[in-house]
């Protein structure tokens, strides 16, 4: 099975984006050290600025069921076409903004959690690490004394 599962969850909850503002449709899903998938899809606001992205709903998601050891991570998305279709173009990689999200989620979880980056159709693929997407991170450890 591989990661073929997590592509998939992400993939479909990328067709559930509310993206009707840039139409690039993006789905996220965590898989965590249970076993258990938590999806989740970018959620634009006509304030532009107050957009969420898909990483931080699955990442949201895990944490209201409890379920915060976070193993690994798949993002998949694309802009939408003709019709609702994906356009495949690049594997989507996480904002800087979830990759602090997501460093947080590897500081709990005691890991490096592993990021699973597609494009809309599966067709391209690159796996990739949060310490590598994010070097010399800022953490929790910066906020205890010594
Ligand atoms: N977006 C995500 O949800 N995740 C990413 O990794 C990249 C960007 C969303 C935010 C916004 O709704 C749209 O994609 C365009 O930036």
């Amino acid at each position: 099975m591989g990661d073929d599962d997590l592509l998939a969850a992400a993939r479909a909850a990328a067709a559930d984006a509310y993206a009707p503002y840039s139409g690039f449709a993006v789905g996220a899903a965590v898989r965590t050290r249970s076993g258990r998938i938590h999806p989740g899809a970018n959620m634009e606001n006509a304030s532009y600025g107050l957009s969420l992205c898909a990483e931080a709903a699955a990442l949201a998601r895990a944490v209201a069921e409890n379920d915060f050891q976070v193993v690994e991570i798949a993002v998949v998305g694309g802009k939408r076409g003709e019709g609702g279709t994906l356009v495949p173009g690049d594997p989507v990689t996480p904002c800087g903004r979830c990759r602090q999200l997501l460093k947080e989620a590897a500081d709990v979880a005691g890991a490096d959690i592993r990021v699973i980056s597609a494009n809309a159709d599966l067709s391209k693929v690159l796996e990739t690490t949060v310490s590598e997407l994010l070097p010399h991170a800022f953490g929790p450890d910066h906020l205890t004394d010594g």
